[in-house]
């Protein structure tokens, strides 16, 4: 089933969600096989196109008798791993990742992420940061030359419930563009994290020095996380339309 943000993705881009699908799966498949390898602790990321690294993931450790622990990332992640049959860890057993792989809502040429669209951005953070590598997996709808020119929902940005208008104002005055609370597509309240918090999505309007950005709005109080994720990526797989992986 596609979710809401995958179906607006394909609108936006004009192209069929089975294309997107299949590039998605071409991106998973590709990492496993080129960064997976026996004894290894691997942080699993959240989203859709994780799905596709994990079923492979799953496929290679039957397949080949591999040894391999499985970090997640968010209550999503750690489902699959469980539903997939593979062994689950965390950070208190395993707090140093061999690899970390997941998926981003959009890449610059710096490699610079936007993540945080199935709001598991801190988690996933987290889980990078404590990866000797982390690779990134998407379709060639989140390719893009600079922030904002694909994904148009706004950088998420995690915060303490009781602060999340004092933080939105913040923002707003220092760095312009609207910061709007991400509600449930019920529309009964806002979202709440797997850490128990809110998630501002900021429209930012024009460019900025998203490692300064992303400094700034950390230090701002209440702000937990932001989905800004700079110089971390090290490897992009790109599934494209007419069937290769670009890497980047
Ligand atoms: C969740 C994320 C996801 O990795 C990101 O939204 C990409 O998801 P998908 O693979 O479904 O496009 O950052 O917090």
């Amino acid at each position: 089933r596609l979710s809401e943000k995958h179906v607006f993705l394909s609108r936006a881009y004009g192209v069929s969600a089975t294309m997107a699908e299949e590039a998605k799966k071409r991106a998973g498949y590709a990492a496993v096989d080129n960064h997976i390898q026996n004894n290894q602790v691997v942080g699993v990321g959240s989203g859709s196109t994780i799905v596709y690294a994990v079923d492979r993931l799953a496929e290679r450790v039957r397949q080949e008798k591999l040894n391999i622990v499985c970090v997640p990332t968010s209550f999503q992640a750690r489902q699959l791993i469980l539903q997939r049959g593979l062994t689950l860890s965390d950070l208190d057993r395993h707090p140093e990742l061999d690899v970390a792989i997941d998926g981003a809502d959009e890449v610059d040429s710096a490699l610079t992420l936007i993540k945080g669209g199935g709001g598991c951005l801190t988690q996933e953070k987290i889980v990078a940061g404590c990866a000797k590598h982390f690779i990134v997996i998407a379709d060639f709808r989140k390719d893009s030359k600079s922030l904002g020119q694909q994904w148009k929902k706004g950088i998420p940005i995690e915060v303490i419930p009781m602060a999340h208008v004092p933080v939105t104002r913040v923002i707003e005055k220092r760095f312009g563009g609207e910061v709007v609370l991400r509600m449930a597509v019920s529309k009964a309240g806002p979202v709440v994290t797997d850490n128990s918090n809110f998630l501002l999505d900021w429209k930012f309007e024009k460019s900025h020095n998203w490692k300064e950005v992303n400094t700034a709005i950390k230090m701002i109080p209440g702000v937990v996380e932001t989905g800004l994720f700079v110089n971390m990526a090290e490897r992009v797989y790109f599934g494209m339309e007419d069937g290769s992986v670009r890497i980047r």
